[in-house]
């Protein structure tokens, strides 16, 4: 095998990671994603896992200057969607076969501590399912209720960890409390997502190093990388869209070097490449799948991105064809929640 695949491997570092994000070697490049193919599977096997995304609200107090929903954003239309319609929203998404619901929202202070308690009770009493809040950044005592309450994950991404680039892109925020955020996160015991965006102007090769660097040594448990796609109502308007091959080099290397994490097949990478996006990243090292389940007429107002998939078809629907997607390619949905360390029971019973 290749000395520097192999190193990467057992030593991970910075010289051997940005080499395998810069090579314009095609056989390297091949053996780099077969390799997190192959180390994808004697990981984490070939389940794939499901997580229905629940778009709850579109308000945002934060003004990051690549979301198409920062506060500044005048033309778009806010919506909050009640509790009520929230727990039935993740009902329905457990009927249709979802063990997690992923909660997701910009940075909206109105729900209070008890609106998320109720929320996650309800959801918690429909059965065997997971909730991953992706909310924003609070205070310790927030996420310390919330957990107690049910809630099993968090994400929040930590979008670079170059701390000017940082500092430009999220004016009024800061990395230090980010990475602060993740920290207790972990402390009180979520299973804790963060990420970044590949080709955001002014990202280096090096940072995107220091950020699977930095996945690594937090032991974050879920890495959702995406490409950056530029909104026409954002100050980033004009610049240009990430690239889909850096995407998948990243979720490589994030595989090999972290080895049984769960790495999702991104949204935005979907977008770039709808009809190839998902099944290339499954193939490259990637566990997770996060359909949309979120009613349509608030999903098209949640555009942090533009030409986010507007498609409505039933979750039952939805669960089916990415059945026989994921088939094509010798992987099959997994049928439990899908923690991190947890034993498939799929593969406990010899089916691998
Ligand atoms: N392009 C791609 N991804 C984006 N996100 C926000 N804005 C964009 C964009 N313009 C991602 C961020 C955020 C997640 C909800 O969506 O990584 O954490």
């Amino acid at each position: 095998m290749n000395h520097r695949l192999r190193r990467l491997y057992n030593e991970p570092n910075r010289e051997d990671i940005i080499y395998f994000l810069e090579t314009s070697q095609k056989d390297e490049l091949n053996a780099l994603y077969s390799f997190a193919d192959q180390i994808r599977k004697q990981y984490v096997g070939d389940a794939v896992h499901l997580r229905a995304i629940i778009e709850f609200s579109n308000y945002c107090r934060c003004g990051c200057l690549y979301c198409g929903i920062n506060r500044a954003n005048t033309r778009v239309q806010r919506y909050r969607i009640s509790r009520e319609e929230i727990v039935s929203i993740a009902a329905d998404a457990y009927k249709s076969g979802y063990r997690t619901v992923v909660l997701q929202s910009g940075e909206d202070p109105t729900y209070s501590i008890d609106d998320y308690i109720y929320i996650i009770r309800k959801i918690k009493k429909l059965g065997d399912i997971a909730i991953t809040l992706a909310c924003g950044e609070k205070e310790e005592e927030e996420y310390f209720y919330f957990y107690s309450a049910g809630a099993d994950r968090y994400l929040l991404k930590h979008e670079t960890s170059d701390p000017i680039l940082y500092d430009r892109l999220n004016p009024g925020m800061s990395l230090e409390n980010r990475i602060k955020c993740l920290k207790t996160l972990k402390r009180i015991g979520y299973q804790t997502g963060s990420g970044i965006m590949i080709g955001l102007p002014g990202q280096t090769i090096e940072s995107i190093a220091d950020d699977i660097l930095f996945f690594l040594e937090m032991d974050i448990d879920m890495i959702g990388c995406g490409p950056f796609i530029p909104h026409p109502d954002t100050p980033l308007k004009d610049s240009p869209v990430g690239s889909e091959e850096l995407t998948y080099r990243v979720l490589a290397i994030n595989r090999i070097v972290t080895r049984n994490t769960l790495l999702p097949a991104t949204t935005a990478l979907s977008t770039i490449n709808e009809h190839e996006g998902r099944k290339l990243a499954l193939m490259r090292g990637a566990n997770v799948v996060m359909p949309n389940v979120t009613p349509l007429k608030y999903r098209q107002l949640y555009e942090i991105y533009p030409n986010k998939k507007r498609i409505e078809v039933s979750s039952t629907d939805m669960i089916r064809d990415l059945e026989t997607q994921f088939h094509q390619i010798g992987r099959y949905i997994s049928h439990s929640p899908g923690d991190r360390y947890q034993e498939d029971p799929y593969i406990a019973n010899g089916h691998c």
